[in-house]
């Protein structure tokens, strides 16, 4: 990794969780990672507190680094990328920005240019992310490696074909969202039962960590996970059948065909 220098062009949430994670679990070095922002005040600061170098504009970035991580909105990318595409020419590209794909960054770069499509969700802060990748891509396979190497450590990089990109995305980018809102209610319902919140939250949140990771890590069926903790006449399964009733698992269907019919 000592030879790898790592740009953002865009320095805000979906950088910064991405920079927290790979400093935690020691990826790069501070003195590796380059940024640039809109706002410089606002950049000294953020960049300061990670000790990552601050770039006055993309070309800073995209001169200082081989690997550039595209993380303005997607309605920002072609206005910022554009005048700099003469710098880009040789590095490895990777973008953030939801719904740009292969196909949007042809017509914003021109061919010959190495880019690959991601979306990565914020766990990567903790290094516990999910960063969907698009497999149609024009990354040497050199450049996706090191790509891989880098946030593989705080990510499940997982490539996907194009049209199985928005699906994929939507559930690590989302999902969080959906996760934090049963954290919420299992802790909402002890808090009821007498349970201090804070506490509340630490059994709820490693209980849903824990049963991600034994997942990930037996690739038990989840229903074979539920039914080892539903003895017959059991208190478990009393409240799994309450959640059948209520439409728990059509719910969740539900929101994610919502977000996908967006
Ligand atoms: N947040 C998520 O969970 C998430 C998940 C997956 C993908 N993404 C993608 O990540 C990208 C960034 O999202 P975000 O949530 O991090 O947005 P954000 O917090 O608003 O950050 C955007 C960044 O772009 C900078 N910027 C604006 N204009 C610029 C310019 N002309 N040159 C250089 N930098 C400029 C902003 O600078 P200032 O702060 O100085 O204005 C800010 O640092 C988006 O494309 C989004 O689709 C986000």
């Amino acid at each position: 990794m000592q030879n790898i220098k790592l740009g953002f062009i865009g320095f805000g949430n979906m950088a910064q969780a991405m920079v927290k994670g790979l400093l935690l679990k020691e990826v790069l070095p501070a003195d590796q990672i380059y940024a640039c922002a809109k706002n410089w005040e606002k950049l000294e600061r953020t960049t300061g507190s990670f000790g990552i170098h601050p770039c006055h504009d993309a070309r800073e970035v995209a001169e200082q680094t081989d690997l550039v991580i595209v993380a303005v909105k997607p309605y920002l990318v072609k206005e910022v990328l554009e005048p700099v595409r003469d710098v880009l020419k040789e590095k490895a590209i990777v973008s953030v920005a939801a719904g740009l794909l292969f196909e949007q960054y042809e017509e914003i770069l021109g061919t010959g240019y190495h880019h690959l499509s991601t979306q990565p969700n914020t766990p990567v802060s903790v290094g516990e992310g999910v960063f969907v990748c698009e497999n149609r891509h024009s990354l040497t396979a050199e450049q996706f490696e090191t790509f891989q190497n880098v946030f593989s450590n705080i990510s499940l990089v997982q490539l996907v074909d194009t049209r199985q990109f928005g699906i994929a995305g939507v559930i690590g980018g989302c999902g969080p969202a959906y996760g934090a809102m049963f954290i919420e209610a299992l802790a909402d319902a002890a808090v009821l039962y007498g349970l201090p919140r804070e506490l509340s939250y630490a059994l709820a949140s490693q209980m849903l960590a824990g049963t991600g990771k034994m997942q990930v890590e037996t690739k038990t069926h989840p229903g074979a996970m539920k039914d080892a903790v539903c003895s017959p006449g059991g208190i478990t399964i009393k409240g799994v059948a309450e959640l059948e009733r209520k439409g728990f698992r059509g719910a969740v269907i539900d929101a994610i065909d919502a977000v996908m019919r967006k």
